[in-house]
């Protein structure tokens, strides 16, 4: 049985005061979220990661992008050691904001992802189309290629614990979100490409949505059997909407 998942991406939004404040104000959002089997989280920028864990050491906690290399000469990146020694335990790899502006190729994601199983944390892979390649359907043939080539040269053993979100670039932050129904077939199709890959270990591999999440579209997606939880943007940066979401995915 997954455990549902709802994570917040911050991007770069809120200084470490804000993010102190959010932590401190999800105390008892974490303890509900526990109590209902709902795994809550969220990823601030590098400078709150800290501050966030120690306010609420209840919530899971994830830096937004990795480098791969432990240490060296790649001036303004931040390695997987450094997270460790925080307390942090999970990344996101290949956000579309990251592939866009960026520049990050599914290779880099890989090269990322295999960093970070090998130091035993969570990988949050993010895969998705454009609107583009959405209007000329080739929304499954880009997926299967993001995934494919993003998880190269792993085993069934190593992504155990990853978690995979699919976010269609052109519903984010647009307030266009995917229907359930084309949500479902996505991460369905997502969840057939792992297992074709890796075996039975597809059915304990936890499948997000996201993409103009909102406390009032939320509980559609958890309704269907490949999603098991949200990445959300926007409504998760204030707490009140943060909570709204948890809830409505709850009741
Ligand atoms: P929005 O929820 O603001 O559309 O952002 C989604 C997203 O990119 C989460 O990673």
């Amino acid at each position: 049985m997954r455990r549902k998942l709802l994570m917040g991406n911050w991007k770069m939004n809120k200084t470490i005061a804000e993010a102190k404040e959010f932590a401190l104000a999800s105390k008892q959002l974490s303890e509900y979220a526990k109590k209902h089997n709902v795994d809550l989280g969220v990823a601030p920028v590098y400078l709150g990661l800290s501050t966030v864990l120690e306010a609420n050491p209840n919530l899971i906690v994830a830096a937004q992008n990795v480098n791969e290399h432990e240490k060296g000469a790649y001036t303004g990146e931040i390695s997987i050691p450094m997270l460790q020694e925080l307390g942090v335990t999970w990344s996101l790899v290949g956000h579309s904001e990251r592939r866009t502006y960026y520049n990050e190729s599914d290779e880099a994601c890989n090269a990322k992802i295999k960093a970070l199983i090998a130091a035993g944390m969570v990988p949050l892979y993010c895969v998705g189309e454009t609107l583009e390649q959405f209007e000329a359907g080739a929304t499954k043939a880009v997926v299967k290629e993001q995934l494919y080539v993003g998880l190269n040269d792993l085993t069934a053993g190593d992504v155990k614990n990853l978690v995979v979100a699919y976010e269609p670039v052109w519903s984010i932050g647009t307030g266009k979100n995917a229907s359930k129904e084309i949500a479902q077939d996505v991460c369905g199709y997502i969840r057939k490409l792992l297992r074709d890959k890796f075996g039975d270990i597809a059915d304990e591999i936890r499948i997000l949505y996201g993409g103009s999440v909102k406390p009032n579209n939320v509980k559609q997606y958890l309704g269907q059997p490949d999603i098991d939880g949200a990445l959300v943007g926007g409504a998760s940066l204030a707490v009140e909407s943060y909570e709204e979401l948890l809830k409505n995915i709850v009741e």
